[in-house]
């Protein structure tokens, strides 16, 4: 096996998505189609993983910004697939190896597919192999055009003659080139198109005529190589990567009670023997226990949930760790920095922000708690606010062990409650409380006798 580098063209506008947004970065199953090409790329572990930029390249890259092992090359004009590998070429000169070149809309090329299309190629020592798929409806792709079954050359649907539009085997836009044999001869290939572009899977035909071999190798499963190129085909493909992630998680236990109402990314665990209601959406990073239900309606995203969890209907859930047995919602929102104890309980209209809740404590009710640590077998009250916020900095609560804090209670921090304390519901805690005592803040009520009912018949006079 020689050396592997790999190229991911995506400096193109996407013209037929009809949106402002750089077309590699539409999503599919909540990742932008160029990291989904990134994640097969990384599977053939090249020396160098380069990816063209060129429409909104800033807005591209920033993307990018926590993948390490790229490099990047600025295509300033579009002119083409084969314009836009040409402005690689001074980061391969004098390199031998192999280069595989992936198309940044062409998001479900497999690993499996990958490996066959290179190990033919290093077989084969073809100066090009050209990954090709049959496909039933082949509009829009470039043709393969073979002569007694050996390659011959590539055209474009624009291109094609009748004859060659009636070819159902097409150019999928990911191929692998011999780098010694690359460059000089990409320089060599005609400008096509009345804006003279340079078009890649020219250079085949180019090394065809010049008596040189190019390999084909076509693959069975039509569907991850669809390209994308307009939002029918985003939605199209966005379809079929979820039914895959869905069936794959059925295999191994899950039960998923409405597979196309449930949106899982690609890089989501789920624990068997969980089961998923309808209209639950799980992505990025998550990763879901065993023996789970989520019900329907709720969204986790980047979040670790452990085994033997409930999350009620309608949650929203971000950057988040609940733990074993725990139970959330209806109606929870767990923000960023959250952690969620065994056992523990937060129930209907509360929300968390970076608060940690001890083992067994509960916060059952329309509750707010920011910058929070809240200890083990804590209750806390319906109604609880923490005052984290001065208008201009975030302060800290702290809530020990054991504590029980009334409803309606609130925490202007930064404040600390003792192990053991008690709050008198409607308090507003502004000093620390000592562990084990009884904490009161508020008004006074006094009881006017009979007020009401004077007021009634009109004779009250104050
Ligand atoms: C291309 C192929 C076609 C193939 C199809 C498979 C060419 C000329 N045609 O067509 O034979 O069947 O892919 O999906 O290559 N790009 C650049 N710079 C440019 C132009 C494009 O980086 O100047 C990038 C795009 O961002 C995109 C990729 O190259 O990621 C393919 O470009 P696209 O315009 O989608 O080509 P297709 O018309 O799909
Ligand atoms: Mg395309």
């Amino acid at each position: 096996m020689g050396t592997r580098h790999v190229i991911v063209l995506a400096a193109g506008k996407g013209t037929r998505m009809g949106s402002h947004r750089p077309k590699v970065l539409h999503r599919l199953s909540g990742q932008t189609l160029i990291t989904h090409v990134l994640r097969a790329a990384r599977t053939l572990d090249p020396k160098s993983i380069t990816v063209i930029v060129g429409h909104q390249a800033d807005r591209v890259r920033k993307s990018l910004a926590t993948h390490h092992d790229l490099q990047f090359v600025h295509q300033e004009a579009q002119l083409g697939t084969g314009h836009a590998l040409l402005q690689a070429e001074s980061m391969f000169s004098g390199m031998t190896g192999n280069l595989i070149v992936l198309s940044g809309d062409v998001p479900r090329i497999s690993r499996k597919t990958l490996r066959s299309l290179t190990s033919a190629h290093e077989n084969s020592h073809a100066v090009a192999t050209v990954l090709t798929a049959k496909l039933s409806q082949p509009f829009g792709y470039g043709r393969i055009v073979r002569h007694n079954g050996t390659f011959v050359a590539t055209v474009e649907e624009s291109d094609a003659t009748p004859a060659q539009r009636a070819i159902h085997e097409i150019n999928t836009g990911i191929y692998v080139f011999q780098l010694g044999a690359l460059f000089p001869a990409l320089h060599q290939i005609p400008k096509m198109g009345p804006k003279h572009e340079l078009y890649l899977p020219a250079l085949l035909s180019k090394y065809h005529q010049s008596g040189l071999k190019v390999e084909t190798v076509s693959t069975e499963d039509s569907n991850e190589i669809r390209g994308i190129n307009s939002q029918n085909e985003l939605a199209e493909v966005g379809i079929m990567i979820r039914n895959s992630k869905n069936e794959e998680l059925m295999a191994a236990g899950v039960t998923i009670e409405d597979p196309p109402t449930t949106y899982i990314g690609v890089d989501v665990s789920v624990g068997a023997d969980t089961v998923i209601h309808p209209g639950v959406t799980l992505e990025g990073k998550t990763s879901i226990g065993a023996r789970c239900e989520l019900h329907s309606g709720i969204r986790i995203v980047d979040s670790v949930v452990g085994d033997d969890v409930t999350i009620n209907n309608f949650c929203v859930i971000r950057d988040a760790q609940i733990e074993r047995g725990g139970q959330i919602g209806p109606f929870a929102h767990l923000r960023p920095g959250s952690t969620v104890g065994d056992a523990a309980r937060v129930g209907n209209f509360v929300e968390l922000k970076k608060t940690s809740l001890g083992s067994g404590s509960k916060v059952n009710h329309l509750t707010y708690l920011g910058d929070t640590n809240v200890g083990e077998g804590v209750n806390i009250g319906a109604g609880t606010i923490t005052c984290n916020y001065d208008g201009q900095s975030k302060h800290e609560t702290t809530i020990e062990n054991d504590v029980f804090v009334g409803s309606g209670t609130q925490l202007v921090a930064p404040v600390t409650v003792g192990h053991e304390a008690y709050i008198a519901a409607g308090s507003c805690i502004t000093d620390d409380v000592p562990s084990g005592s009884l904490a009161i803040s508020r008004g006074q009520q006094k009881n006017k006798k009979g007020w009401a009912t004077k007021k009634k018949s009109g004779n009250h006079d104050d």
